[in-house]
């Protein structure tokens, strides 16, 4: 392993115990020096410039993700920062002195600190001109969005319907759709989200609150042939929305941001109207893309990043010791944009 001058121990954002209350978890998470860990096989060592706060961060520390470590755990998915060191391994050892978007390993610490272990591979170069608060939100949200537009492509629909329209994911789909002139059918859950699509002109905007929701959804969806749906929300919502699609209508399930279980689908819809759901996770989709195909897409992000098309909303900077603060002010208002922890 290289490695010059590093410190042995970091300040890092701690999470003692797993909490299904959100206020509880949050307020339980404490900022501690500990030891940095060892840089294991095939892995760099980061010194982290910025980390983001995403959903499944507030479902990890709740204990209802998909991924759970073991604890004390230091949250925190993705970020940027330099890599300071690597294992003897060529691809780790070329990262060193580069600046990278970073996604943590599933069973090791996170981002909220200021060094993070983990693979090469979960490290992608970044331009310089990349602003720091864009790059600590690089992987997770955008890569998302350009895996779930490519189902889109292939699919060679031209309409889609969007829940929780108004989230970060929301917004990219939204940017890479027009490029396609792929109309939106956008879902959101509150007034003012659905004002500020409409001054964006939007055509489609409709409010899941809305009395007459299922009919206008239903008649938006056959004006359109919207035959595929994504939905970050699940419980009823996706039943909902695919009981509203036309016939052979698919609806690919991201994000559980409702907490509830999926509900309410019609069985007669699936049996005789030929619908489908099924679920799509970015950490799969990162498994089974070759190296080559993601070095392109990551290339072609960056280019879509520099020029603007895909831009992460940021509302407010924080430092790890004011992670509690950072965090109420996240959840308080989730679609004003992403909250940025700094070391
Ligand atoms: N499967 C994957 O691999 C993958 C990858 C990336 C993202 N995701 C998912 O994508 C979703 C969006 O992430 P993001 O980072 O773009 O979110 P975000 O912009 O940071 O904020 C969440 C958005 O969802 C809305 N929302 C929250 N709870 C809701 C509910 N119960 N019903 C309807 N809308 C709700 C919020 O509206 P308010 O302002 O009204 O709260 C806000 O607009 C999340 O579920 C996330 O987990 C999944």
């Amino acid at each position: 392993m290289k490695q010059t001058e590093l410190p042995i121990t970091m300040k890092a954002v701690l999470l003692p115990a797993y909490n299904q209350n959100v206020i509880r978890a949050m307020v339980g998470l404490k900022v501690n020096d500990i030891a940095i860990p060892a840089i294991q096989r095939k892995q760099v060592l980061v010194k982290m410039e910025a980390a983001t706060c995403n959903p499944s961060d507030v479902a990890f520390i709740r204990g209802v993700y998909g991924i759970k470590k073991n604890l004390p755990a230091i949250p925190g998915f993705e970020g940027c920062g330099i890599v300071v060191a690597a294992d003897n391994h060529p691809a780790a050892e070329m990262l060193i002195g580069k600046r990278v978007s970073c996604l943590a390993t599933s069973d090791g610490y996170g981002t909220w600190a200021e060094y993070l272990v983990t693979d090469y591979s979960n490290c992608i170069e970044i331009n310089k001109n990349i602003p720091t608060n864009q790059a600590a939100c690089m992987f997770v949200n955008p890569l998302t969005s350009l895996a779930l537009m490519d189902i889109v492509k292939k699919s060679g629909r031209k309409s889609l319907i969007i829940n929780a329209a108004a989230s970060k994911v929301g917004q990219m789909i939204r940017s890479l759709a027009k490029k396609e002139d792929i109309t939106i059918i956008n879902i959101v859950r509150r007034e003012e989200q659905a004002e500020k699509l409409m001054n964006e002109h939007e055509k489609y905007v409709i409010i899941s609150t809305d009395e007459d929701f299922d009919n206008k959804l239903k008649s938006m969806a056959a004006e359109t042939n919207a035959l595929m749906a994504f939905d970050a929300v699940g419980g009823e919502m996706t039943g909902k929305i695919l009981n509203a699609m036309p016939e052979s209508g698919k609806i690919v399930v991201y994000g559980g941001l409702s907490g509830e279980p999926i509900g309410g689908i019609s069985t007669l819809e699936i049996i005789y109207k030929k619908k489908i759901v099924y679920g799509f996770n970015l950490m799969d989709w990162l498994k089974t893309t070759e190296t080559s195909a993601f070095k392109h897409i990551t290339d072609d992000l960056q280019t879509l990043m520099e020029s603007g098309e895909i831009k992460t909303e940021v509302q407010g900077q924080f430092n790890f010791t004011d992670v509690i603060a950072g965090m109420k002010q996240y959840l308080g208002n989730m679609s004003a944009g992403k909250i940025i922890f700094c070391p």
